[in-house]
């Protein structure tokens, strides 16, 4: 049995007369939105301020424009795919597609990281954003409504590569935002989709306002030096800039999220390559504008907090209002990338069922809501369960590495059916293929690299699992054994 058997483009998007399918509801706008949904959230609000603290100073200005170069090279590539292959497999069908079987397979299964893991990675630092927003709600109203550590963390952490307990039961609110969540996928797409839209207004209505009223306090003087003198490997200087890219990275992901939205989309060859590049876009301006800011008011040494939006407004009495109107923000912010991640996963496994190597299951729709319904409620329930157990690190970590293999993997893949289907109608191309598409790969795997060296056990195990379950079932059960 050949491993890398592909699929055949005219065959990815085939659905049998009389089937239930997903309904075809989006425009351009709900695109765009869930972009920027699943975009902007822990990176911003979490993560700026140890790069800034501690890699690259002022310049996360300039990490955040390459980490954006980057995922602008990956986006122009999803984009010509998503166009020309509208389903919701996304990179794993793309993959499917181009690259053969057992790249696919290895793909979805990393997708598995770039989604699950990322619901339940923002699900935890949701629910730091949460009691600490109850923390400060009791205290304007004189009373405590703190909820015991026991309840709001993690019970196991990772120490030197191993697990182990920490006294504390178990993270309630990342539990019972992920339900909420996995509730509004299971009831349908356009709620979603509304929901979502009503929280990004939010989300980044708070992030214009914070700039807003926070320019005028901006003192160019603690852009000076804009790259700090380097203290060693990663820590400051261009390598440090380049650190900080890798680390801020996780603030890109989620842009290839619209692409499972493919099928669900109502004018895709049009609205795709707007949901994908134009939330790509919007987002790339926010961060460059709003850690510029941070940099701005607070000098960078001082950003380094867990929540770094709210640190950078410490020294200005006058705007402690903002704080709380940030951690609101942040809120919302992490809400919607939990749920488009959560809408992306069962669509990813919705495809790779269609196709044999995940049982039947995966691939049923709700007769009445037209989801993927039990898709759903399995990446609900494996959420809840990693959400719940596992401390932040290590699973934002795997979010990247599982994300950056799948990006390098598209951008290899467009070059690939330029190639060997040079003739199918492509309603969006990349422009300059052949360099966009190289640096774009060249540019993930670079970033790639470093995490996965600090991570390769983990990563590796990960592999290991995906490739036993693709050898002990998924290569036997494969629809293509059947056309053979
Ligand atoms: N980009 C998403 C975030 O920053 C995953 O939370």
């Amino acid at each position: 049995m050949n491993l890398f058997r592909t699929k055949p483009v005219t065959a990815v998007a085939q659905v049998e007369a009389g089937e239930v399918t997903l309904k075809r509801v989006l425009d351009a706008r709900h695109l765009v939105m869930l972009g920027i949904g699943a975009v902007i959230g822990a990176g911003i609000f979490v993560l700026t301020g140890n790069a800034a603290a501690n890699h690259a100073g002022p310049a996360i200005v300039l990490s955040f424009v390459m980490a954006g170069i980057a995922c602008g090279f990956a986006g122009l590539c999803y984009a010509e795919f998503a166009a020309m292959l509208p389903v919701s497999g996304s990179a794993y069908s793309y993959s499917y597609a181009t690259l053969g079987e057992l790249v696919a397979w290895f793909i979805g299964w990393n997708l598995v990281l770039e989604y699950t893991f990322a619901a339940a990675t923002v699900a935890v630092g949701w629910s730091g954003y949460f009691t600490g927003l109850l923390e400060t709600i009791g205290h304007a109203f004189g009373t405590s409504l703190s909820l015991p550590t026991a309840l709001t963390s993690a019970p196991l952490n990772v120490v030197e590569g191993r697990l182990v307990p920490t006294g504390a039961l178990i993270n309630l609110p990342a539990v019972a935002i992920v339900l909420a969540v996995a509730t509004l996928c299971y009831r349908g797409i356009s709620q979603s989709a509304t929901v979502n839209s009503i929280v990004v207004a939010i989300k980044v209505g708070v992030i214009l306002i914070f700039m807003a009223f926070t320019l005028q306090y901006v003192n160019p003087d603690n852009w000076i030096p804009f790259i700090p003198e380097p203290e060693g490997p990663g820590r400051f200087g261009f390598d440090g800039v380049v650190r900080g890219a890798g680390v801020v990275f996780f603030a890109y992901i989620g842009f290839d999220a619209v692409s499972t939205a493919a099928q669900e989309a109502k004018n895709p060859q049009r609205d795709m390559p707007i949901g994908i590049l134009g939330s790509l876009a919007i987002c790339t301006l926010i961060y460059i504008a709003m850690s510029a800011v941070m940099t701005g008011i607070m000098p960078y040494n001082l950003l380094g907090t867990p929540r770094p939006v709210a640190t950078a407004l410490e020294n200005y009495p006058n705007l402690l209002w903002l704080k709380s109107l940030v951690e609101i923000g942040a809120i919302a912010g992490l809400t919607s990338v939990i749920l488009v991640m959560m809408l992306g996963q069962p669509r990813i496994f919705y495809a790779m069922s269609r196709d044999g190597l995940i049982p039947k299951m995966f691939g049923r729709i709700h007769p009445e809501f037209r989801t993927p319904h039990v898709g759903t409620v399995v990446v609900g329930a494996t959420a809840v369960v990693l959400a719940g157990l596992l401390p932040i690190g290590v699973l934002g970590e795997l979010v990247s590495m599982g994300t950056l293999l799948a990006f390098a993997t598209v951008c290899i893949g467009v070059l690939v059916l330029r190639k060997t289907r040079p003739d199918l109608p492509r309603a969006f191309r990349v422009p300059a293929a052949p360099v966009v598409c190289i640096l774009g790969a060249a540019a993930c795997l670079y970033l790639f690299f470093p995490v996965f060296r600090a991570n390769w056990h983990w990563m590796s195990a990960w592999i290991v699992i995906g490739f036993l379950i693709y050898f002990g079932y998924s290569r036997s059960h494969s629809v293509l054994n059947r056309s053979a």
